[in-house]
């Protein structure tokens, strides 16, 4: 059976026991500051296969790892280098996973047999407690079957793990909304491999050169994106969108169409379309956030075709961007 703890009602007790659980090869789903994890003990290997027969997830996609402390980090990398204590001088506690050389205390099920990790010490105070409770670095992947939708709410944890798990920790609507930035140090340069809230931007200010390059990364051909629809993002400024959608309406009257837009365009479109999918205020910070529980809306319905509103191209437009592009397939209007 599954217990769930909501830290809110001051079961820090229940956090203990949790900590305790996993500690022990035990399973939980927790809150982290991107997107909830589900982890275990990353030092105990059969707890860790647990944790990939649970999401049903490839034993070749390496998973990242928490820890609460440099100690902890010391603990399972080789090699860390100025570079690497720069990164993490600025940038942790929070979304940067850093990949390091792994070292060999770590189960090899943990990296895929790669033998590099990627770490990060999360903002998240749930997600810190957790770890120092248990005293042991944590694998946290996000908390969906592979190949589904991260997930930033605990209802829909419960709905897909309800009794796959030990325990489900409740922290609320996740901070960010989507995954940590990983990056990998390349000599002098820093190579983004997933793009997340910490951006290119973030890390040249601290004085470095960087690239993005996401096909070093393992996963990158399953569809984490994927809402099992036809999608279309429609581009253009506002005026151009509304037009755009509203021909496409006029000549696709047999299908069943839905918009994924902002609350700005509720009104225009929402008695038009068979599913109005509101991401909230057209703020990209807002959108960020929203991120996940608008496509699991839009994935949930039964509408035939989605048209996603583009957004403003400021600060995290264009990361959200890359996401959409992601959902629907490179196809635009
Ligand atoms: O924000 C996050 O990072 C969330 C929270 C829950 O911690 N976790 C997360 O884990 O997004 P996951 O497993 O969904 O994504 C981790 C990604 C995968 O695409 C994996 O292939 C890549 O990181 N990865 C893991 N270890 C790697 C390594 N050593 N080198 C390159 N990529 C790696
Ligand atoms: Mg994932």
């Amino acid at each position: 059976m599954t217990k769930i703890i909501n830290i809110k009602n001051n079961e820090n007790n229940a956090l203990d026991e949790c900590a305790f659980c996993i500690r022990n090869g035990g399973t939980a789903i927790f809150p982290t500051e991107t997107v909830y994890g589900i982890g275990t003990n990353a030092l105990d290997k059969e707890a860790v296969d647990k944790i990939f027969k649970i999401k049903e997830r490839s034993k070749k996609n390496p998973l990242i790892v928490l820890v609460s402390n440099i100690d902890m980090l010391n603990s399972i990398v080789n090699n860390i280098t100025e570079v690497h204590r720069k990164l993490i001088e600025h940038f942790w506690p929070g979304p940067l996973t850093i990949i390091f050389d792994k070292c060999c205390n770590l189960p090899d099920s943990v990296t895929g047999g790669l033998d590099t990790v990627g770490v990060r010490i999360p903002s998240n105070e749930i997600a810190i407690n957790l770890i120092e409770k248990a005293g042991v670095p944590l694998i946290a992947p996000s908390a969906n079957i592979s190949g589904k939708l991260s997930i930033v709410d605990v209802s829909v944890a419960l709905k897909e793990f309800d009794g796959k798990v030990d325990y489900i920790v409740d922290g609320g609507i996740s901070d960010i909304g989507i995954e940590s930035t990983i990056v990998k140090v390349e000599g002098s340069i820093i190579k983004i491999l997933r793009q997340g809230k910490i951006l290119a931007e973030d890390i040249q200010k601290i004085g470095f050169n960087v690239s993005i390059d996401s096909s070093i990364i393992p996963s990158k051909n399953n569809k984490h994106y994927d809402i099992g629809k036809e999608v279309f993002v429609v581009t253009g400024n506002e005026d151009v969108i509304i037009e755009k959608i509203d021909n496409f309406l006029l000549e696709n009257k047999t299908k069943k169409i839905g918009v994924i837009g902002f609350d700005e365009h509720y009104d225009i479109f929402n008695e038009k379309v068979c599913k109005y999918v509101n991401m909230g205020k057209n703020d990209n910070d807002i959108i960020l956030k929203n991120l996940f529980n608008t496509l699991n809306e839009a994935k949930e319905s039964n509408v035939d075709v989605f048209l996603i509103e583009s957004l403003k191209s400021d600060n995290f437009g264009k990361i959200i961007m890359n996401k959409f592009t992601e959902v629907c397939n490179n196809k635009f209007i």
